[in-house]
């Protein structure tokens, strides 16, 4: 992994632990390009024929831009950097020849990087890595986490569009240890198995209702704030439960809700009512921590991915930030199709939140969050 803003390779527990602190980041530096520059000539993503697996389709419902800015994706991203470059291993049965491509996601066109070796599996693997300092040109020292959940939510946006697209068993990877890439996406081709979910690749349940339309996913936006108005306890479940099933290993799940009853809430061990984790009012406290972004403390509830403690080693790091992120862009997804508004919320400093429930300190803290609400800005201001 490379430095935010130097090449060479970071420390994660230290970056993790600096990104925590009150320390604030410095002033904005250029970010660089707005994608990778690929070596060699773009090639367009030819149609599908009738049995290959369709890449022009699975891109642009995952990763592609739909302005030359590059800012509206299908997936979100911190700040809108987009610091998530992918490769693509192409095997049998897609609509490219079989070789190796970088994807470049603003011309939503491919560039040949090297030819197909031997043992690639049919279908295609998203190899998912990062342009640190695309996300470091404005977040500084508090880049890296946000780089990994930025990694996961890629990783998500690809894996929904496949189940989008008909893919049965599209497999996740985000607890490889390889410096690159930090994540994978395996797709097979129509009718074809995947590797039989080799070490590391977790099957993934569908969101509750079913997978997505590919409508659903190019309307994905985060919605601006404020975000007032407390989602139904059946809109909260359902968020609840989409980010467990996608994100259980080393995490925990809770919301923090506001009056009449401030708590925060957690699924009963068999999902199927919401629980008291804690009483009292979370989101204030959360709106400090979460870089002092004062809308948070009216929004009508907040999400919470936590765990990682502070003797975490960078495996596990790692690991927790890219399912963290994964599984707050499926929930996400999730609170939409309930009508809710949502935006990810991923820059935290001193979110010890086990420490301020009175627990142990340095054991349990913020990871990621989702703020939810009822009500958007646009209909906020008419009333
Ligand atoms: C990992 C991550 C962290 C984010 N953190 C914040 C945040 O702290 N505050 C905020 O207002 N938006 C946050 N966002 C939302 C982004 O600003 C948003 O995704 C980006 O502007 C692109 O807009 P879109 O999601 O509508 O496509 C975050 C998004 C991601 C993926």
């Amino acid at each position: 992994m490379e430095d935010p803003r130097e090449d060479r390779p970071v420390d994660l527990v230290a970056a993790l632990a600096r990104a925590r602190s009150p320390e604030p980041p410095g002033p904005d530096i250029p970010a660089g390009g707005a994608a990778r520059a690929w070596p060699g000539p773009p090639r367009p993503l030819p149609p599908a024929g009738p049995a290959d697996l369709d890449l022009e389709a699975l891109l642009r419902y995952s990763l592609a831009a739909a302005d030359a800015s590059g800012r509206l994706r299908p997936v979100s991203s911190a700040g809108a950097l987009h610091p998530v470059d992918t490769e693509l291993v192409v095997g049998a049965g897609c609509s490219l020849p079989p070789g190796r491509y970088g994807y470049d996601p603003l011309r939503h066109r491919v560039h040949p990087v090297g030819p197909q070796l031997e043992g690639t599996p049919p279908g295609v693997t998203a190899e998912l890595s990062v342009t640190a300092r695309r996300t470091a040109s404005h977040y500084g020292h508090r880049a890296w986490p946000l780089l990994l959940l930025d990694t996961g939510h890629a990783a998500a946006a690809l894996f929904l569009a496949a189940r989008a697209l008909g893919t049965d068993e599209p497999e996740v990877r985000l607890d490889g240890l390889a410096e690159s890439p930090l994540a994978a996406v395996h797709i097979p081709p129509p009718g074809g198995r995947g590797p039989a979910h080799p070490d590391g690749c977790a099957r993934v349940p569908d969101l509750p209702g079913g997978p997505p339309t590919l409508a659903e996913l190019l309307a994905r936006r985060s919605t601006p704030p404020p975000m007032p108005g407390a989602p139904s306890q059946d809109a909260l479940r359902a968020v609840l439960t989409t980010a467990e099933r996608a994100g259980t290993r080393d995490l925990r799940w809770c919301a923090a809700v506001g009056p009449p009853r401030p708590a925060l809430v957690a699924l009963s061990a068999d999902g199927t009512t919401l629980r008291r984790h804690a009483a009292g009012e979370a989101r204030p406290t959360l709106a400090a921590w979460a870089a002092g972004q004062a809308w948070i403390a009216d929004a009508g509830a907040v999400l919470l991915a936590h765990g990682c403690p502070a003797d975490a080693d960078a495996p596990h790091i790692r690991r927790a930030h890219l399912r963290a992120g994964f599984a707050v862009h499926l929930a996400h997804v999730t609170a939409l199709r309930h009508g809710l508004a949502a935006r990810p919320v991923g820059s935290w400093q001193q979110a010890d939140l086990g420490a301020a429930l009175g627990a142990a300190q340095d054991r349990d803290w913020v990871v990621h969050g989702l703020a939810l609400g009822t009500r958007h800005a646009d209909e906020e201001n008419t009333t």
